[in-house]
């Protein structure tokens, strides 16, 4: 099976590297790109490169679109048609499959989806989706591909994929967020800026660890940690008298709500 790469930037560097740690042979991929200093970063992976994107889709199986939404019209334009048998997977923010499928042949197998900024760590969680040309065969083949830099989720319904986005898309600069924030209260409370940043990094890390665990949830860790009358009570208190939940609730809208609209301007009849 061979796998074309439209776009050889950060994403698709990390998909690759994935791919070849989950055992893709490097003569499997190949990777296209107008800059030849992108491709010159991936041929030291052993894969084929070439700055002709219809070279690297004629005898592809997979096409992966990781390009920039702005270009992502006029790259799909381009290509000379693909087979009905050709899967496409697009890691495009922002543009859906109706879109997508109007730049190609009817009927295309397109699979879409919201990956996030952890991936390029290999601790990514991404959103899929996939029209209904798809095989079963070609979603195992894309949830594969994507799991190469961390997790997958399907959802049945493309829409739900602004939801994807608001909550994992741009999750990670929430936590990063709360980080600051904790990390400027630390030294309000009078420790040096390289502790206060290692002990909220450090706790950020064992509390997400302590979330991945099977058979837990993050309400039963919280509730475990929290003795009455204790330390913990007395911060979580004050964050529930602020209605930190209702904050949340508002940004995770907000989120949303921009997905909608972002797809309005980059899709085909924007
Ligand atoms: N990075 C993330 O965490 C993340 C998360 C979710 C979704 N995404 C999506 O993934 C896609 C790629 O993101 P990225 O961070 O990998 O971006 P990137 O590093 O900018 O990679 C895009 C690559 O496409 C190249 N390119 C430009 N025109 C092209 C053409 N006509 N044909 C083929 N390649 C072309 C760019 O070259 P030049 O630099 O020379 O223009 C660049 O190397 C974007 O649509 C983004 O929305 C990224």
């Amino acid at each position: 099976m061979t796998i074309a790469f439209i776009g050889a930037g950060n994403m698709a560097g990390s998909l690759i590297r994935g791919l070849q740690a989950s055992g893709y042979l490097p003569g499997e991929i190949v990777a296209a790109d107008p800059a030849q200093s992108q491709l010159d970063v991936l041929s030291t992976l052993g894969i084929a490169t070439t700055t002709d994107n219809a070279r690297a889709v004629a005898e592809a199986d997979i096409i992966v679109l990781a390009v920039k939404p702005q270009i992502t019209g006029d790259v799909l334009q381009s290509l000379p048609a693909l087979r009905a048998d050709q899967l496409v997977i697009s890691i495009v923010a922002g543009i859906d499959t109706r879109s997508l499928g109007d730049w190609l042949p009817d009927q295309q197998p397109i699979v879409r989806c919201m990956p996030n900024t952890p991936a390029l760590l290999g601790a990514g969680i991404t959103g899929l989706y996939a029209n209904a040309s798809v095989s079963d065969a070609q979603c195992a083949q894309a949830e594969a591909i994507l799991n190469g830099v961390g997790s997958s989720v399907w959802v049945s319904d493309e829409s739900q994929l602004d939801a994807v986005t608001a909550v994992s898309g741009s999750g990670p600069a929430y936590y990063f967020l709360l980080m600051e924030s904790m990390i400027e209260s630390a030294q309000a409370l009078g420790l040096d800026a390289q502790a206060s940043r290692q002990l909220v990094v450090e706790t950020a890390r064992g509390a997400a660890l302590m979330a991945c665990e099977p058979d837990t949830d993050p309400a039963t860790l919280r509730r475990n940690v929290t003795s009455p009358g204790g330390t913990t009570e007395a911060a979580l208190n004050v964050m529930q008298a602020e209605n930190l939940s209702h904050i949340v609730d508002r940004a995770l809208l907000a989120a949303k709500q921009r997905a909608e609209t972002l797809a309005t301007e980059f899709g085909s009849k924007a």
